[in-house]
């Protein structure tokens, strides 16, 4: 079943600028789905207008079956919204802040008391419930916006960058909630992140914004066979001029059995349609190179190789 419907979805700022435009995408139930693009994409504009926190100038959001221009009420008590501002009361505790949050969401009494438990257990807060919100750290904090858009146990869950400014261990953490969420509830979640490794780690699908459109979008998995060559990365010593990479560059696009080279500032990415049985090739050409050489090594196309080539940031002068 689709959790998640969004047809030509449109947001427009004053008379002529589109933060969003035409969006259309779809999520199945239990999936988890990326949104991502750089600073001012429309990622933030597109979550708001699909948690009926602004208004759509076009387009429309289905969620569960739900059209939200028609059943605003039945949607908003299906999903739960983690904004990328921080939006609890920093005067007031932890403990104040989660029944504050629950009762916006009609949730009292003996029940309450349960949720709030158990959400401050799972996110390791619960020694903290009587600390003013202002007195706790930013991974706290972050921690206790996404425990409060959990309370009324949404089917569908926006986070707008979970991770941002959380300790590698604080991230690795929530990576394991939300993963919990999605396995042990059948959540659909649709999150927003700068890190690819996260979305990698997390997600299904992705949808990748730039401008306020779409550009990409798809299952990883197919991303990835899209991208059907190996690549071999050949880093070069952070000491090495302009020259070497240019040198290399040119050495490197003339053999016959490369693809494409890329220049990634220090390094060479070098595509080839079966990386193991290529690299001594390319080991025997580097051998005569007068440059210095970090490492050369052969991988699948990761996710970030899959955003850089479709946000068209992969070749970066050097
Ligand atoms: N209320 C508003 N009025 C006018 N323009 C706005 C408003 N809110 C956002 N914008 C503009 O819309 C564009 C998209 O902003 P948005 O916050 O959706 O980007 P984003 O993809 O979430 O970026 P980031 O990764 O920095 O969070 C930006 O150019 C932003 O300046
Ligand atoms: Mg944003």
């Amino acid at each position: 079943m689709l959790a998640i419907e969004v047809e030509n979805l449109t947001k427009q700022y004053g008379k002529h600028f589109k933060a969003v435009e035409k969006a259309s995408f779809s999520v199945e139930t239990g999936e988890i789905l990326a949104l991502l693009g750089p600073n001012g994409a429309g990622k933030t504009t597109l979550f708001k207008m699909m948690t009926s926190l602004s208004k759509i100038t076009a387009g429309k959001v289905n969620i569960m079956g739900y059209d939200l221009h028609k059943d605003e009420y039945k949607v908003k008590s299906l999903i739960g919204y983690s904004c990328q501002e921080i939006g609890l009361d920093p005067e007031s505790s932890v403990l104040f802040n989660m029944r504050l949050f629950g009762k916006y969401q009609h949730i009292y009494g003996d029940k309450l008391k349960k949720r709030v438990d158990f959400l401050l257990q799972l996110f390791e807060l619960k020694e903290v419930e009587n600390r003013k919100v202002k007195l706790l750290s930013g991974g706290m904090k972050k921690k206790l916006e996404i425990a409060t858009s959990l309370i009324a146990e949404p089917k569908i869950l926006f986070l707008d960058e979970p991770t941002l400014g959380l300790d590698i261990e604080s991230r690795k953490k929530l990576w394991g909630y939300i993963q919990q969420l999605n396995e042990e509830q059948e959540m659909t979640i649709i999150l927003t992140t700068h890190y690819l490794e996260e979305a990698e780690k997390l997600c299904d699908k992705l949808v990748i914004l730039e401008s306020g459109k779409i550009i990409k979008q798809g299952y990883i998995n197919d991303l990835k066979e899209e991208v059907a060559n190996d690549l071999i990365k050949i880093n070069f010593s952070k000491y090495e001029e302009h020259e070497a990479i240019e040198y290399a560059y040119s050495k490197l696009t003339n053999l016959s059995f490369v693809n494409e080279v890329k220049k990634v500032k220090q390094e060479l990415i070098v595509s080839v349609s079966n990386g193991r049985s290529y690299i001594t090739d390319i080991l025997d050409e580097t051998k005569n190179w007068k440059y210095n050489i970090k490492s050369i090594m052969v991988t699948e196309a990761s996710l970030e190789d899959i955003y850089l080539e479709h946000t068209g940031n992969y070749i970066r002068e050097v």
